[in-house]
Parts: C-alpha cells; sequence; structure tokens
C-alpha cells in the first residue's frame, strides 16, 4: 500500500498494541484492521510456553507476533514486533521506548492482553492471593503503565492520540468465581474516566470498548481442565461454551473478534474526536448500561 493510499486521518499513524500475537484473537483482529487503514504497528505479546498455547496455534506452527506481522506487513503497513511480559515494569518501559526510537512517534496504545483465564475461576473464597495479584498487575497495572508513559509521549508529540482500554461485559457485570478479573475489568473503567478526563487537555482519548464473549482462541486453563474432566477435546467444550454464548444473545450469535475491530477502527478515528471516557458494550444486545 502507498503513503498516498492511505485513509485520511490515519496516514502516518503509529498504534501499539498489546496481546497481538493470539491466531484468532482480538489484538490481531485490531492489527489487521489497523492495516488495512494504513496504521503503521509495534505489535507485542508476551512469549509463551507450549502448555499455555491454544492447541490450534500449536497444531499450525502459529508463532504469534511474527506471523500478524507477516500478514499486516503483506497489507503495506511498517510492523515493529516486542516481546514483553506485561508482569515486569522495566519490560513495559522498554516497550514503549523501543516503538518511539523505532518510529519516533505513537498515536494510538490499545491496550488489549489480559492474564491467561482459569487459576482465577474459582468461588472468592479459594481465590489465592497470588491469582489475584497477578490479574491485577497484568489486567490493571499494566494499563495504567502503559497510558502513564505513552500519554507522556503524546503530550511531547502535541497531535492529541487516542487510548484504547478492552474491557470486558464484565467491566458491567461481575460475575460468579470471576472476582479478580471482574475487578479488574471494572477498575479499567475508572482508569479510563479518570485518563479521559486527565488527558482531555491534550486531546487525547480514553475510550473502553466492553465485549461480551467472543469467538477466540484464548486459551483458558479451567475450559481445559473442564473438558478433561467430561472427556471431551478442548475445542468439543469451548462449543458447548460458545452455544450457551449464542442461546443467551438477543443477536442470535457472540461477537467475532472483527466486530471489537469494528468498534475500535472507529473510536480512533477523527469521527469520534469528541468521544472519550466511555465503555461501549459490544454484546449484541445482552447487557443495556
Ligand atoms: N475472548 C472473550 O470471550 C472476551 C470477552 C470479553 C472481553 N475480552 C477481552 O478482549 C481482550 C482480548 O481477548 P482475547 O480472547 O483475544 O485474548 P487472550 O485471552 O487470547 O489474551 C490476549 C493476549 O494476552 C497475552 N498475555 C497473557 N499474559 C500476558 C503477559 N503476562 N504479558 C503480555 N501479554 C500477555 C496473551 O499471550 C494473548 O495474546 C482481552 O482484554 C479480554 O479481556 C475477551
Amino acid at each position: 500500500m502507498d503513503q498516498n493510499d492511505r485513509a485520511p486521518g490515519q496516514r502516518d499513524k503509529v498504534a501499539l498494541i498489546t496481546g497481538a500475537g493470539g491466531m484468532k484473537g482480538v489484538g490481531r483482529a485490531i492489527a489487521l484492521k489497523f492495516a488495512r487503514l494504513g496504521v503503521d504497528l509495534a505489535l507485542s505479546d508476551v512469549q509463551l510456553n507450549a502448555e499455555d498455547k491454544h492447541p490450534n496455534q500449536v497444531r499450525t506452527g502459529w508463532r504469534g507476533i511474527e506471523s500478524v506481522a507477516e500478514e499486516v506487513r503483506a497489507l503495506g503497513v511498517r510492523c515493529l514486533t516486542v516481546t514483553c511480559d506485561l508482569g515486569d515494569s522495566q519490560q513495559i518501559h522498554a516497550l514503549v521506548k523501543q516503538t518511539v526510537a523505532h518510529f519516533g512517534h505513537i498515536d494510538i496504545l490499545v491496550n488489549n492482553a489480559r492474564a491467561i483465564m482459569g487459576a482465577d475461576k474459582v468461588p472468592i473464597t479459594e481465590l489465592p492471593e497470588e491469582v489475584w495479584q497477578h490479574f491485577l498487575t497484568i489486567n490493571l497495572t499494566a494499563p495504567f503503565i502503559l497510558t502513564k508513559l505513552v500519554a507522556q509521549e503524546m503530550i511531547r508529540q502535541g497531535n492529541g492520540g487516542r487510548i484504547i482500554n478492552i474491557g470486558s461485559d464484565t467491566s458491567k457485570r461481575a460475575t460468579r468465581m470471576g472476582a479478580a478479573y471482574g475487578s479488574t475489568k471494572q477498575g479499567l473503567v475508572a482508569l479510563t474516566q479518570a485518563a479521559a478526563q486527565d488527558l482531555a487537555p491534550f486531546g487525547i482519548t480514553v475510550n473502553c470498548p466492553c465485549p461480551g464473549s467472543i469467538n477466540t482462541d484464548r486459551l483458558s486453563y479451567w475450559e481445559r481442565a473442564q473438558a478433561e474432566a467430561k472427556d471431551m477435546s478442548y475445542e468439543e467444550f469451548r462449543a458447548t461454551i460458545v452455544k450457551e454464548g449464542v442461546d443467551a444473545t438477543p443477536l442470535g450469535r457472540i461477537a467475532e473478534p472483527e466486530d471489537v475491530a469494528n468498534l475500535v477502527a472507529f473510536l480512533v478515528s477523527d469521527d469520534a474526536s469528541f468521544i472519550t471516557g466511555q465503555a461501549y458494550n459490544v454484546n449484541g444486545g445482552l447487557l443495556f448500561h
């Protein structure tokens, strides 16, 4: 894609996306959507052990952010890949530094990564403190640090900016066995609202899409354990979860990663310049507040 072919408003923009390496993940869908708009990309993810990868990714030899980088470069944008464990503040600082050193600026930040689900999915009386702490660290503290560092950079640049925090329907309504995840996703709404007010004078907007169930290839230790206990394959058990979501959703399906990417693309566009501090549902009519 020639620089001149890029969509108005997105030309020469650079976006940093965390958790971008999933083969069917929301981060990859956002990266592809941005690439089609001509946005250059810094894609980040943690180095996963084989046992933490989704079976499909192991089967197909998926290489995480390196595979996504090949896809977006084929669409004509520049792409930097940075391995970063969001549990380590020094690695987060290095991620921002590397992105700025490579591209010279950051215009869009998407806090998309989250702690791998599973160990948290227990009643609160059984929730280990270290699991609670891990979820806080990856899902809330890391977005805070990234918001702080990237916003400092955006203010220095003087061209405004866009920050997107990927929430969840649990940002609006926590679930049973979901104290850690729900607390972090509701905390993300508070972070969004506070940052939106602090950063408004600099033309930086901060918003929080809140998807219901998404048809991703997320790995959940809980789902894997349930599948084993029921003598089902991981895919078979996952299909039962998807069916429950479909049955409960007025629009008759769960979200595809692209449904979330479409809202994100709107929120980072010039058309959304007067929208900030909002937490928008992408849930097929499942929740209304
Ligand atoms: N999948 C769903 O049903 C669903 C529903 C509502 C909201 N969401 C939200 O959408 C976003 C993306 O969801 P998904 O299902 O594509 O994601 P996912 O569960 O596949 O995880 C996203 C990424 O986070 C990365 N990650 C995990 N630990 C990390 C660490 N320590 N450091 C850096 N990265 C780390 C993973 O490697 C992965 O690529 C998340 O914020 C999630 O909470 C997902």
